[in-house]
C-alpha cells in the first residue's frame, strides 16, 4: 500500500501561509495584485482563470481581470502587457494560454517583465532556474517539488525520471529535480524503451498527456510516482495518465487524480504573487 500524497491538503496549507503573509503585507498598506489577461472565451481557460481569481480572493489577493475578445490584435496585446509592466500597484501578470492563433506566443510571453512573471515563462525566469539564479519557477513543477518536500520524500542522490519534455512541466521539473541533488532523466516520445528507464526511477514524474498510460510494468516497487495528468474517461471519471489502480499497490507513495498534482498549480502562483510582492520591497 502506497503512501497517499495529499495535494489538496498541501495546497490548503501552502495558501494559508500565503493568506497570513499577505494580511502583513496589508497591514503595511500592500495589497499584493495579479492582473489576469484572457484573451478569448475558450472554456476550459474561463475555468482556470475563475479558479485563479477565487484563489486571490482566499488569500486576500486584489486580481485585476481582463477579458479581451478574440479579435483583439497583438499588438493591443502587448500595449496591455507594456502598461501592466509599468504600473507599481501591480505585481504580478499571467496571461492565460493557449491564445489565439494569430498571436505570437513566444513574443508575448517575452514582453512580460521577468519580475512580473508569476508563471516562470519568460526565458529570463527559465535561465535563472538552470543557472541557480533566483527567479519565478514554473507553478505545476514547483508545486511538484513541495510535495515531495512536505511529503518527506528525500531527492537527494535518488534516480529521478521525468516523463515528458514541455517547456511547463517536463523541462523545468527536470531543472528542479537536479537543484535538489535528484540524477535526472528526462524520457518523451522518442525514448527508447521508456520502460527499461522508468524502471530505474526512485522518483517518476509522469507528464504525457495519456490516460492511464504508466502501468504497473513501468514502475520500480516503493518508487513515488507523480501524476501530472488529468483526463476524463468516458463515464465521466478522472483519471491521470498513471494507472492509479495497479500502479498503487506497488508504488512507496503516489499522487491522486485528482487531488493530488492538480490543486498545487494554483497555489504556487498564489505564492508567486507574494513573491513578485516582497521581492519588490526589498
Ligand atoms: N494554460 C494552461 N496552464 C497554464 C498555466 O499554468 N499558465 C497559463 N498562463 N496558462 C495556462
Amino acid at each position: 500500500m502506497a503512501k497517499i500524497i495529499d495535494g489538496k491538503l498541501i495546497s490548503a496549507q501552502i495558501k494559508d501561509e500565503v493568506k497570513e503573509a499577505a494580511a502583513k503585507l496589508k497591514e503595511q498598506g500592500r495589497e499584493v495584485t495579479l492582473a489576469v489577461i484572457q484573451v478569448g472565451n475558450d472554456p476550459a481557460s474561463s475555468v482556470y482563470v475563475g479558479n485563479k481569481k477565487k484563489a486571490c480572493e482566499y488569500v486576500g489577493f486584489r486580481s485585476l481581470s481582463y477579458e479581451l475578445a478574440e479579435e483583439t490584435t497583438e499588438q493591443e496585446l502587448l500595449d496591455l502587457i507594456a502598461e501592466l509592466n509599468d504600473r507599481a500597484d501591480v505585481d504580478g501578470i499571467l496571461v492565460q494560454l493557449p491564445i489565439p492563433k494569430h498571436m505570437d506566443e513566444d513574443k508575448v510571453i517575452a514582453a512580460i517583465s521577468p519580475d512580473k512573471d508569476v508563471d516562470g515563462f519568460h526565458a529570463v525566469s527559465v535561465g535563472h532556474l538552470w543557472i541557480g539564479k533566483e527567479g519565478f519557477v514554473s507553478c505545476t513543477p514547483a508545486g511538484i517539488i513541495e510535495l515531495l518536500k512536505r511529503s518527506g520524500i528525500e531527492m537527494s542522490g535518488k534516480e529521478c525520471v521525468v516523463v515528458g519534455r514541455s517547456n511547463i512541466v517536463g523541462k523545468p521539473m527536470a531543472a528542479l529535480m537536479l537543484r535538489e541533488n535528484s540524477t535526472v532523466t528526462v524520457c518523451h516520445s522518442r525514448t527508447t524503451d521508456l520502460k527499461e528507464v522508468t524502471k530505474r526511477a526512485d522518483i517518476l514524474i509522469v507528464a504525457i498527456g495519456k490516460p492511464q498510460f504508466i502501468t504497473a510494468d513501468y514502475v520500480k516497487p516503493g518508487a513515488t510516482v507523480i501524476d501530472v495528468g488529468i483526463h476524463r474517461l468516458e463515464g465521466k471519471k478522472l483519471c491521470g495518465d498513471v494507472a492509479y489502480a495497479e500502479v498503487e499497490p506497488i508504488a512507496g507513495a503516489i499522487t491522486p487524480v485528482p487531488g493530488g498534482v492538480g490543486p498545487m498549480t494554483i497555489a504556487m502562483l498564489m505564492k508567486n504573487c507574494l513573491e513578485a510582492a516582497l521581492r519588490k520591497q526589498q
